[in-house]
């Protein structure tokens, strides 16, 4: 409970607002500098590959690998064996080498938050690269021999990683960085009539509200596509965005979903966005319930329907002109 107001005190503390601004700042020049590689690259730190953000996954290995460090420098102190302390070399090389993946990645994530979170995520972000630090001194003094200090080092490094781990919880539960921002919206248990099918322009991102949640429409040729409009990254309106490709960017940070399946074809969202099926019947354009990723069936609009609203949008259009 103290440590937590201790937490909470520390998110208040907008001195630390430059320097995480300077930090911010600086990762976003990098990326951009590096052009399509820099997207690349971005990509892959952000886990939209993975479907999953790609810092907790390598943060995982970090934390159970020097944890069991710490208890194997610990047992090799107490009993002296040469065993305890190849494991534990071993440990401390496989959580840095973790560590490796997991500072840029975090450093990449870090380009997003404002407030209280990128106050809480500056300081999550210098522990753990004060922590890696400290574990390749470490890992240079267990190499001479030098297992006193080294042990001494890892167990720095250990009290900072569970502090920063901490933090890292609160950034996430508390602050909601990097959970989908969507995954609260609701998919209908069957169809539902939404608009009338020939108030949908063609290319146009349009959004409606199914059960109280936000889906975005868009008519491509004679499909339409549907897929929730809360962006999973920060839950940016994806339906303020624009079509790029075969995709909807999004307005906040511009990650791009494919109408088809929701998937991300650039980050920095790492989940899906989910994508519902639609139908037309009677005139009205309905949604319904997808299967999931990659198997929501987009009815096609028949080619006397979309003949006729061609028809009427080329009849509209001198008029507007
Ligand atoms: S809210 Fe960040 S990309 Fe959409």
């Amino acid at each position: 409970m103290r440590f937590q107001q201790g937490v909470d005190t520390l998110a208040q503390q907008k001195v630390l607002d430059p320097i995480s601004q300077t930090i911010q700042d600086l990762v976003k020049g990098i990326y951009r500098s590096g052009g399509v590689a820099g997207r690349q690259v971005g990509n892959a730190m952000y886990g939209t590959w993975l479907g999953h953000p790609f810092h907790p996954s390598t943060t995982d290995v970090v934390v159970g690998s020097w944890t069991g460090g710490f208890v194997l420098d610990v047992l090799n102190a107490v009993t002296g064996s040469g065993l305890f302390a190849r494991c534990a070399d071993a440990a401390v090389a496989i959580g840095t080498l973790g560590a490796l993946a997991a500072v840029p990645s975090g450093l990449t994530d870090f380009q997003h938050p404002s407030g209280e979170a990128r106050r809480v995520g500056l300081v999550h972000g210098l522990l753990n690269i004060g922590g890696t630090l400290l574990q390749m001194l470490s890992l240079l003094q267990r190499a001479r021999g030098e297992r006193g200090s080294a042990r001494t080092l890892s167990s720095m490094a250990f009290g900072g990683l569970l502090v920063s781990a901490y933090l890292g919880g609160d950034i996430i539960d508390k602050y909601q960085v990097g959970v989908n921002r969507a995954a609260g919206e609701t998919v209908p248990a069957d169809f539902v009539a939404v608009m009338r099918e020939a108030d949908l322009p063609q290319e146009r991102l349009h959004q409606v509200d199914v059960n109280g949640s936000p889906v975005l429409l868009v008519r491509r040729g004679d499909r339409i596509y549907a897929m929730h409009a809360t962006c999973t990254h920060m839950g940016g309106p994806l339906a303020q965005g624009t079509i790029a490709g075969d995709a909807v960017q999004c307005p906040w940070h511009g990650s791009r979903f494919a109408f088809d399946d929701g998937h991300v074809i650039g980050g920095p969202a790492s989940y899906p966005e989910r994508c519902l099926a639609t139908r037309v019947r009677n005139g009205m354009i309905e949604v319904g319930p997808g299967a999931g990723l990659g198997r929501c069936r987009h009815e096609p609009v028949s080619t006397r329907q979309a003949q006729a609203e061609a028809e009427r949008q080329m009849a509209v259009a001198p008029a507007l002109r």
